[in-house]
């Protein structure tokens, strides 16, 4: 039995005194003892080691208290799977030396057996229950097929990913196969990631707002859906599409447990859009965890104000950025904590 079950029990829609409270990108670069093993270890073996992917997990329930943990990995560990050659460099981030730019290359795309390639994950998953010891629930998670066809295309990150956009408006047949090939082999991860002990998934489409609407439906969001569909009788999803405001009256219908909204998308459009009933989760801006701790606190509050108690996860409106003082993140959770009380 969880101790601190509030982050499901948003997810599930139930009454709670006052909402739950993680930051996505919790596990990394803004703590000083990730930093410490940063120096240490490259970073794709701190996501193929189990006791290092748990030990930096685990790090902001000790130190940042928030209601949830997300398992230390990255979305790319799916592409590299695939056979997908994936490099993180300094400076650079992702590094993708043989992009994918051809129906040739998709077909050299494999979907993998994702219990042999992404043994690690599942054994990361396992170890960091036991760590957990039941204190929070543990959040899996995956790109969106089109976030990763970005990466996979693009060869590295990008302010427009026009050669990911390019490459879809140009060869759409090749581009959906290598969409379907990247939902087959998520949807597999994901369920082998609920086996191994899991208690929600989130689906990241960080670039999804690369997209205009109608786009956005064929590129992204039907794939989207698909995963959602093999998954919402398993486990607990949450759909996070940044930049896709236009997209929430779809998402709201799909399924899914819990939307994310980012900071440019407020409060009251998000439950208009979403119909007012389904659980969101955002949206400060992270860059506001810059502002000095009582505007946090402030801000916090005006937060769960606006989008209310109830059916709502607070979370910041993306990833924590790396120049956060570790107690801006904690009077930001605290804040949240406090509410009400
Ligand atoms: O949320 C968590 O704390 C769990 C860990 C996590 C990481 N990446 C660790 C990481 C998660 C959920 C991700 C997801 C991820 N990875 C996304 C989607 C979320 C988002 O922010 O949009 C994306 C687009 C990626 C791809 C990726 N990996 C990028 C763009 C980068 C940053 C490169 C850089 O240096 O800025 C990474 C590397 C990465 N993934 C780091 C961490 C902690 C930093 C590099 C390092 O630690 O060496």
């Amino acid at each position: 039995m969880l101790k601190n079950d509030l982050f499901l029990r948003a997810l599930n829609g139930e009454a709670l005194s006052r909402p739950p409270v993680w930051m996505m990108r919790q596990a990394g670069r803004y703590l000083p003892d990730f930093m410490k093993l940063k120096a240490k270890y490259d970073f794709f073996t701190r996501c193929r080691t189990p006791e290092l992917a748990t030990e930096i997990t685990v790090m902001p329930i000790d130190q940042v208290g928030t209601d949830a943990a997300i398992l230390f990995s990255d979305i790319l560990v799916v592409p590299q799977a695939m056979d997908i050659t994936v490099e993180m460099k300094d400076g650079i981030g992702p590094w993708l030396p043989n992009p994918i730019r051809n129906s040739k290359d998709v077909e050299n795309v494999v979907v993998p057996d994702v219990e042999d390639r992404l043994h690690y994950v599942m054994e990361a998953v396992k170890q960091t229950k036991l760590a957990l010891d039941d204190r929070v629930p543990l959040i899996g998670f995956a790109g969106s097929p089109w976030t990763i066809l970005c990466y996979a295309v693009q060869g590295q990150g990008s302010k427009n990913f026009d050669l990911a956009k390019g490459f879809c408006f140009s060869q759409p047949e090749a581009a959906h196969q290598l969409l379907q090939k990247i939902t087959d082999t998520t949807i597999a991860y994901l369920k082998a990631k609920v086996r191994a002990g899991v208690d929600a998934v989130q689906l990241f489409d960080s670039w999804g707002g690369m997209l205009g609407e109608v786009d956005y439906q064929t590129f992204s969001w039907q794939y989207m859906q698909q995963i959602i569909d093999a998954l919402k009788e398993e486990t607990k999803v949450i759909a996070f599409a940044k930049g896709c405001w236009f997209a929430l009256p779809n998402m709201a219908r799909s399924g899914a447990h819990a939307l994310g909204v980012d900071w440019t998308c407020s409060a009251r459009n998000a439950r208009y859009l979403s119909g007012g009933q389904i659980t969101l989760q955002g949206n400060f801006d992270p860059s506001r965890l810059l502002s000095p701790i009582p505007e946090i606190e402030k801000m916090a509050k005006n937060m769960v104000d606006a989008f209310g108690t109830q059916h709502y996860i607070a979370n910041l409106g993306h990833g924590i950025l790396p120049n956060i003082p570790v107690d801006h993140a904690k009077a930001f959770v605290n804040a949240i904590k406090s509410y009400n009380a």
